[in-house]
């Protein structure tokens, strides 16, 4: 064996006359400009060398490639390009093996589409998830993958993005060996051995057969074209990856090759290429809050959990999900039990469905217990308090907790819109108090506002955030304020909808319009689903403190009034008849409105949908600045992930900010000042906006300053 050179981001060694390519580039061997050279010029290297018989291909690490550099997108192209580099792959005329371990994925599986056998390890992920980043696989993926296992398996590669295992991988045809060890080097030594003393020959994807059968591939591309042009909801990308699969049918491959070059430049300037990138890399900054960086999170074994309601049997799934023990304790044992019945009312829907059976929802309930006395918690690590929405009734839990908990356990509560610093005053150990705010439902949501008070100390931060991972949450730092960074916004952007329903566009209007922007609901169906009692009570308790010069619209309180709280009770905005889940237009409600329009003396007028949505946003991305202005969030990106996963933002327009961005900060800006010349109050522009325009800069610009 000789070794010969070790470059930096693809490591080259002689073993046995077999060139191993080692791709090192931390952390998941993304595809650089520096590794695509790289690789270009070692398999250039290998086929010059006469002491050189075949080329292994491997990843360091935990992954054989992570896909093409993400970061690269939207910068000048530097070459070679990868379609190059798997091209010169390909056209090797000494035998190339991928041996595929860890991640395998968009380019990394394009790099070993193109390698002329491949061995995949128990561990390994192959996927070609470019449509979740607003692309398709533009490294002959679209071209090589059809060919390899044929149009319809990948089209469902392609159009879910989904990884596969290497079983499956195997059974798809998409690699020709399982490897039985963990070991990526020797199990690659040992197949291109067997393949070198079989004589195999240099086998190239590009002349593969999986598209002989042209009625069963036209049948799948059709297929796939009817499901997606129904399914993708304005998605750019997608119906590209049918469009480049029918060109691997219908053109020789280097022409295809080239359609799908058109198609990924088209899709790489699309901005929901952009938003989607963004949505990427902004879920994973979200992770970095500043405490995470310096404290240790405290250990959690175990976990307390304060009513058995609708959030409190959330969060109680949430945790005995994620294999945690909790103790769920309730003002009497009637509440106990109906905590208890909330909660298993969640695994028999899993059962009914087939998604589970009696013997694991029993395995999970093993891990609840139940109890109506504050002592059962002497020995919890941690204990989240779901109560009723009271200052008084929390302060009092608190103090429970105080007198019983043991020094160093985490005292979480998931106020909606409570003062966390209040509570945190009324014990003796406000450092070890923490917002943990869920959303409804909590098993589901996948949002977890960290709420950080001014008196908590860091290493229970980063519990919160240690904890957020374990529960597969997704964790975003927010301040204390009315609302912390979500319900904040929402209560403002609620209220531009509520003055334009007042000011002549339908609830239903409105609503339709949101949902064609993306959400997958509008602002009155929510209300419905939530449940318009919820939002009646917050506004009766702060009737008082209201400030009298803000617009107040009172449409909700009278369809309140009459006990229509929306699905629950078979009405509110919209009829629900038997129980429907989607509900109908109703012309009471309607007269209502219209009532309220004559009250308020409205003349009503006609909304374009184009204005609905420009004032919905504006109202939006304003209070979002605000939010940012005052630090309640660290950065922009931070408001984009609170409304990427707790309020159906479209993921595609990569969230408020990143789209206030796309829109222009200057137009937003316009549009803010020209709403305010009817309602001053209401639409006063964040100073933060305001200096932003002034300077000409992005809100995307603040991203990297947390
Ligand atoms: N390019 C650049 N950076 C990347 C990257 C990529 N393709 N993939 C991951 N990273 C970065 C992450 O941003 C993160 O950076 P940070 O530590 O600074 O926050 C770091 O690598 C680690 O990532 P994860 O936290 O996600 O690590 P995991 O171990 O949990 O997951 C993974 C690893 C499964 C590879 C996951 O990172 C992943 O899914 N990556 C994206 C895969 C992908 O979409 N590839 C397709 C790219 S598009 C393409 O290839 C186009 C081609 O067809 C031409
Ligand atoms: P809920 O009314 O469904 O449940 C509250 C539960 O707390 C009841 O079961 C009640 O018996 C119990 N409880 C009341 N006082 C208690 C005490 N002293 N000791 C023990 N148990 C007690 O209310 P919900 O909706 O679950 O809300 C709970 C908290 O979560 C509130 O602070 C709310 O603002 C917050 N929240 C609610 C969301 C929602 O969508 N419903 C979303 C996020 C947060």
């Amino acid at each position: 064996m000789t070794s010969e050179s070790a470059g930096h981001d693809v490591r080259r060694e002689l073993r046995n006359r077999v060139l191993v390519l080692t791709v090192d580039n931390p952390p998941v061997n993304a595809l650089g400009v520096v590794v695509r050279r790289a690789l270009s010029d070692a398999v250039e290297a290998a086929e010059q060398d006469s002491a050189v018989d075949a080329v292994l291909l491997i990843g360091a690490g935990r992954n054989f490639i992570g896909g093409a550099d993400i970061k690269e997108f939207g910068k000048p192209p530097l070459p070679p390009s990868l379609p190059v580099v798997c091209n010169r792959i390909e056209a090797c005329r000494k035998p190339v093996v991928a041996a595929i371990h860890g991640a395998a994925l968009g380019g990394g599986l394009e790099i070993a589409l193109a390698a002329h056998y491949r061995i995949a390890l128990a561990d390994a992920r192959l996927g070609l998830p470019e449509v979740t980043l607003g692309l398709l696989p533009g490294a002959g993926g679209t071209q090589r993958a059809p060919r390899l296992i044929g149009a319809k398996a990948a089209l469902d590669l392609m159009l879910s993005g989904r990884h596969v295992g290497a079983r499956e991988a195997f059974a798809l045809g998409l690699v020709d060996r399982v490897g039985e060890t963990d070991d990526v080097l020797t199990e690659g030594l040992d197949y291109l051995k067997a393949l070198l003393d079989a004589k195999a020959p240099v086998r190239r994807t590009r002349d593969a057969d999986g598209l002989a059968d042209p009625v069963a591939s036209r049948a799948a591309i059709e297929a796939a074209r009817a499901e997606t042009s129904k399914k993708s909801r304005g998605l750019f990308s997608p119906l590209k990856i049918v469009d480049a699969v029918q060109a691997a049918l219908e053109l020789p491959f280097d022409d295809g090759l080239r359609h799908e070059r058109q198609l990924f430049l088209q899709c790489l300037d699309s901005p929901q290429r952009a938003g989607l990138i963004h949505a990427f890399f902004a879920e994973r900054e979200v992770l970095k809050a500043p405490e995470t960086r310096h404290a240790k999170p405290r250990a959690i074994s175990s976990v307390g959990v304060i009513g058995g309601g609708t959030m409190g049997a959330g969060i109680a799934v949430a945790l005995l999900d994620a294999g945690l023990p909790v103790t769920m304790i309730e003002r009497d044992d009637a509440s106990l039990a109906r905590g208890r019945a909330n909660i298993e009312k969640v695994y028999d829907g899993l059962i009914a469905k087939g998604r589970m059976t009696a013997d694991a929802k029993a395995a999970v309930l093993a891990r609840w217990s139940g109890s109506t006395s504050y002592d059962s918690l002497v020995s919890t690590d941690l204990v989240i308090e779901a109560v009723f929405e009271e200052m008084v009734i929390k302060q009092a839990v608190f103090a429970e907790l105080d007198r019983v908990c043991k020094p160093g356990a985490v005292l979480a509560t998931n106020t909606s819109y409570l003062d966390i610093d209040a509570i945190a005053a009324s014990v003796s150990r406000p450092g070890d108090v923490v917002g943990l705010h869920f959303f409804s439902p909590a098993n589901i949501m996948k949002l977890l506002e960290v709420v950080v008070p001014a008196r908590v100390s860091a290493d229970v931060v980063a519990t919160a955030f240690d904890l957020a991972k374990k529960l597969r949450k997704v964790p975003v730092r927010a301040g204390v304020c009315d609302g912390f960074i979500g319900n904040r916004v929402l209560a403002v952007y609620r209220a531009a909808a509520d003055y334009m329903m007042e000011d002549g566009a339908s609830p239903y209007q409105i609503d339709r319009v949101v949902r064609e922007f993306g959400f997958p609901m509008g602002p009155f169906q929510v209300s419905d689903l939530a449940g318009g009692d919820i939002g009646w009570a917050t506004r009766k308790r702060r009737a008082a403190s209201r400030d009298p010069k803000q617009r107040y619209v009172q449409i909700a309180d009278r369809i309140c009034e009459r006990g229509w709280f929306g699905q629950k009770t078979g009405r509110g905005y919209y009829l629900y008849p038997d129980g429907a889940r989607t509900g109908k237009p109703d012309p009471e409600v309607e007269a209502i409105i219209d009532a309220e329009r004559e009250r308020a003396s409205v003349t009503p007028r006609t909304f374009s949908d184009e204005e609905i949505m420009r004032r919905y946003m504006a109202a939006m991305i304003n209070e979002g600045a605000n939010v940012v202005h005052q630090r309640i969030a660290l950065r922009p990106l931070d408001v984009d992930v609170t409304f990427l996963y707790g309020y159906g933002f479209p993921r595609h327009r990569g969230g408020p900010m990143q789209y206030a961005d796309t829109v222009g900060l200057a137009k937003v800006l316009a549009d803010i000042r020209e709403f305010a010349q009817e309602d001053p109050v209401f639409w006063q522009p964040s100073p933060l906006i305001v200096g932003l325009v002034e300077r000409g800069a992005t809100l995307a610009s603040l991203n990297h300053t947390a």
